[in-house]
């Protein structure tokens, strides 16, 4: 962290020449970033406005990145994967300014796979690449937590768009979730918990265009009365 903002508070002419020098990108810059990343990860949860001041700290860092892979004239694709991930770090800084914090969870998630998405080209050796960090699944959970509970909010106050917003993000979440206890942590009750969720969110929002808030609520209360089914047996992990 102390680093970090040491580095995002050089001239940029000079950090440009401190990346550019070695062939890697430093881990203990990476490192830093992780710790901002995590720290802004529970000022968006704790709705606290230090939280813009790491997003913004997040995209000077992937400013920097960029020009580390614009420098080696070789990697298109890590000049735009730093991109991806300066544009990810701005829509949470802008949605945090704006107080919408929900924005801001979505922004930070997308944030989190941009990460993982350059880890897998750039990173190979990394437990990053191939393996969901807790940091990430902890990140779900959150988002889950937040939406299983807007999901109902918004289908009893009859806001199908919002309804169905929240729905899609369910959907998508327990779907990675499905595929994590498929893949990297076998667990087929988990699994199942997830699937039935997965499935569940994803009527949510055919049943609001057809305008059966009635069906639409027992979905989103089935998904809400499950997470003990899985938590019991593997909260926390070890
Ligand atoms: C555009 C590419 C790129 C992006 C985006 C990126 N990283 Fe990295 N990251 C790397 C590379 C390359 C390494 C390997 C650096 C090394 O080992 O010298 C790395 C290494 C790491 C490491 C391991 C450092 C160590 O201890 O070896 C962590 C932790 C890390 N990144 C976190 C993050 C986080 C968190 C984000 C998103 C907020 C992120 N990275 C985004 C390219 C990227
Ligand atoms: C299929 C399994 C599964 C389901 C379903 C599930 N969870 Fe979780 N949840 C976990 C596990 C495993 C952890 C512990 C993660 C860890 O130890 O890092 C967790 C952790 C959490 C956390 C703490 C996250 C953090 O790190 O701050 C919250 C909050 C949470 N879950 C909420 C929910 C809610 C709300 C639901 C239901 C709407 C739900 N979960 C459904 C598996 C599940």
């Amino acid at each position: 962290m102390r680093k970090l903002l040491l580095a995002t508070a050089l001239p940029l002419a000079l950090v440009a020449t401190v990346l550019a020098a070695g062939a890697e990108l430093s881990a203990d810059a990476m490192r830093d970033a992780e710790d901002t990343l995590r720290s802004l990860d529970s000022n968006v949860s704790l709705k606290h406005p230090k939280a813009l001041a790491e997003a913004e700290e997040l995209r000077g860092f992937f400013r920097q990145v960029e020009g580390h892979y614009a420098a080696r004239g070789d990697a298109a694709r890590g000049v735009e994967l730093a991109r991806a991930s300066q544009q990810h770090a701005s829509a949470v800084a802008g949605a945090v300014r704006a107080g919408d914090f929900d924005a801001a969870q979505d922004a930070l998630d997308q944030l989190t796979r941009s990460c993982k998405a350059c880890h897998e080209v750039y990173k190979n050796k990394s437990p990053l690449a191939q393996k969901t960090s807790q940091l990430e699944f902890g990140r779900w959970m959150r988002v889950i937590d937040q939406r299983s509970v807007s999901v109902q909010r918004h289908i009893a106050a009859q806001h199908a768009a919002a309804a169905q917003a929240d729905a899609r993000v369910l959907e998508d979440l327990y779907a990675r979730m499905e595929r994590y206890f498929v893949h990297e942590y076998p667990a087929a009750d988990a699994q199942q918990v997830s699937h039935a969720g997965r499935v569940q969110a994803a009527s949510i929002p055919a049943l609001l265009a057809a305008q059966d808030y009635v069906g639409a609520a027992r979905a989103a209360r089935s998904i809400a009365q499950a997470c003990n089914d899985c938590h019991d047996p593997h909260k926390p992990f070890r």
